[in-house]
């Protein structure tokens, strides 16, 4: 396999192209960004240990039957991922309330959520990632009827999987954000799942161990980021 052109620069990933058309090396870099981007910061190692961390929860998703482009890492901050035709949406799953759930509906942060909510967002930074529902999705185009049962089926897959391996590390996942890509007519998970996109807490103390300590400037991002992946046996 060889890496060719860079083929787009996200805001914490650039994705590059290979010499298998159906192939892209994504590089995962130390830069993280919050508030759609109004909010920029380099952080040493973090590409280093969320490339790391993505590929242990990616392996774990495979393992447990659920389809995702991974395919392997190939060096410190880089892994190898199918090369998919991206919905232009974001899946969330809220396991407890916090961030845009309790603002926008006045919730209190840190009640339990049961059954736990699922949410679509239209990924639009200039729009603000907006919630939309499965009607824009279809009248849009932005993903058709089985897709979306399909996305809301393997979301709610994930959040079984996810919240086991979480719990056995004395960690809450509270809530999460996943996007998903068509590949050969299937629907894979795609992107990432790292503590950029998802809330951990400490069971124990709540303590938050996720992106929301760059976003509220609690300090010890990448730190809680390590102490997150320790905990679940990621090899760092
Ligand atoms: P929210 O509370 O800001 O709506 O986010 C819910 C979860 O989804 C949270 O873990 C952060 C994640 N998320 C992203 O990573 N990127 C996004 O663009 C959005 C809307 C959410
Ligand atoms: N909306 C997400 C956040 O606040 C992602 C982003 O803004 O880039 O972190």
């Amino acid at each position: 396999m060889e890496k060719r052109t860079e083929l787009y620069a996200g805001k914490a990933k650039t994705v590059y192209t290979t010499d298998d058309p159906e192939r892209l090396v994504l590089e995962f870099r130390d830069d993280t960004s919050a508030f759609d981007g109004e909010k920029v910061a380099q952080l040493a190692r973090k590409g280093r240990v969320n490339n790391r961390f993505n590929a242990f929860i990616m392996e774990r998703l495979q393992a447990a039957g659920i389809p995702t482009h991974f395919e392997r890492l190939l060096s410190e901050r880089e892994s190898l991922v199918k090369r998919l035709d991206m919905l232009p949406v974001e899946s969330v799953i809220r396991n407890v309330s916090a961030g845009s759930l309790c603002r926008r509906l006045g919730i209190e942060e840190g009640l339990d959520l049961e059954p736990p909510v699922q949410e679509f967002f239209l990924k639009n930074d200039a729009l603000h990632d907006p919630m939309i529902n499965e009607s824009h999705m279809i009248t849009f185009h932005w993903a058709t009827e089985g897709e979306i049962s399909r996305m809301k089926e393997l979301t709610r897959q994930v959040n079984g999987v996810l919240q086991t391996l979480f719990a056995d590390a004395g960690l809450v996942l509270v809530d999460y954000k996943l996007e998903f890509g068509r590949f050969r007519g299937e629907l894979l998970l795609g992107d990432e799942f790292t503590p950029d996109g998802c809330r951990l807490w400490d069971r124990e103390t709540r303590e938050k161990l996720d992106k929301d300590r760059f976003r509220q400037g609690l300090g010890s991002v990448v730190e809680s980021y390590e102490e997150v992946a320790r905990r679940i046996g990621v090899e760092l």
